[in-house]
């Protein structure tokens, strides 16, 4: 693998990243360009396999890999014809390394690979919750704000991350069961919703009353940092069971979901401020796919100007995985002097702090 630098910038400055990410069930493929550490997206594609995973409740992994294997050339293919660029015009690629799936990891990993290798190209591993991290610093023109407190809630992890500097971060927090998307997930099959479950709430929720009932709240002790989903998602089940005889009521299903949103939407906001407050912190950001949650938005806004604090999330279009945050994570470090830190292989459980 070829993992130096060039040391020749294109022409103009500008330097030209290929993102690529497969971690799970979305094929990702971006291009963004760098000059003097601003980025600007050039273009993406994303194709979302939600359709093929649906009847099935979830992610399948070999069907994710046939994906990933089909659709990865022919959107890169197509991104670089979009743009009007050829294979030439990149100077390094970025690929997802971890954590997720191994077998979809493997598709991403070794097409961004053989195409470096061709093409005499840099590749940098980036780890998925990085990119995460860094992308509500994707709108706006400034130098990424270090330190700030990361909020990263997603289908997979729910964590608070100081983040001091480029590849500094410690963990404050996470959540000690479910994710809070993946409570949700879980949570939308109860109420016969289809999958990703978040969004299915959210739309329900729209309807119902915040207020109509009271779901129980992991950790809810003033001070503690500790996430936990599972509870909510246990007692909802009993909560349908009980009232068996009213599920087929639209209002009735409404005021649930608003509720137990609110409930899960309300941790994660207290937690975070909690977080904010105890280590002095002025900045937090907020990124993950259930970051695209409008009412969560407006509520950590809220919760952040009432405290002082100044608030970054991810755009609403960027919260859920994609390969822009991926690119621009790699080039952000390229720009900052970081040389690629990770390894050749892939890692399905790479941890965001080494
Ligand atoms: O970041 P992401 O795309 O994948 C992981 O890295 O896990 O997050 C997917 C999660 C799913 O659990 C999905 O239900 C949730 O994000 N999600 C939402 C919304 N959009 C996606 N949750 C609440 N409200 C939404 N609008
Ligand atoms: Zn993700």
């Amino acid at each position: 693998m070829k993992t130096g630098d060039r040391g020749a910038r294109a022409g103009n400055g500008n330097f030209l990243w290929l993102g690529i990410e497969t971690s799970c069930d979305e094929t990702g493929v971006a291009l963004v360009e760098e000059r003097a550490g601003r980025i600007r997206v050039v273009g993406a594609l994303l194709t979302s396999q939600v359709n093929r995973h649906r009847p099935f409740g979830g992610v399948v992994p070999e069907l994710a890999v046939r994906e990933h294997a089909r659709n990865l050339p022919l959107l890169v293919t197509r991104l670089l014809e979009e743009a009007g660029l050829r294979p030439q015009d990149l100077r390094g690629i970025a690929v997802t390394q971890g954590p997720g799936l191994a077998s979809s990891l493997l598709v991403g990993n070794a097409y961004a690979r053989a195409l470096a290798a061709s093409l005499d190209l840099p590749v940098f591993g980036i780890n998925h919750l990085e990119g995460h991290l860094f992308s509500p610093f994707l709108e706006g023109d400034g130098p990424i704000p270090f330190p700030f407190l990361g909020l990263i809630v997603s289908g997979g992890h729910t964590l608070l991350a100081a983040v001091e500097g480029w590849n500094r971060y410690r963990i404050v927090s996470a959540t000690t069961d479910d994710a809070a998307g993946e409570a949700l997930d879980k949570i939308a099959r109860l109420l016969g919703l289809p999958y990703p479950g978040g969004p299915e709430i959210e739309r329900l929720a729209r309807q119902g009353d915040p207020k109509a009932f009271r779901f129980p709240r992991g950790f809810p002790e003033e001070g503690d940092l500790r996430f936990s989903f599972s509870g909510v998602k246990t007692a909802v089940r009993y909560f349908l069971e009980q009232h068996a005889e009213r599920r087929s009521d639209p209002r009735f299903l409404a005021d649930a979901a608003a509720s137990l949103q609110e409930s899960i939407i309300r941790t994660l906001c207290e937690k975070t401020l909690q977080a904010a407050r105890q280590r002095s912190f002025r900045t937090v950001a907020a990124s993950g796919g259930v970051v695209a949650n409008r009412r969560l938005r407006q509520m950590l806004e809220e919760g952040c100007r009432d405290a002082g604090l100044c608030c970054r999330i991810a755009p609403s279009g960027l919260c859920t995985d994609n390969a822009v945050m991926i690119a621009a994570a790699a080039a952000w470090k390229h720009a900052a002097g970081i040389p690629p830190s990770l390894g050749t292989d892939i890692d399905p459980g790479l941890p965001l702090a080494l």
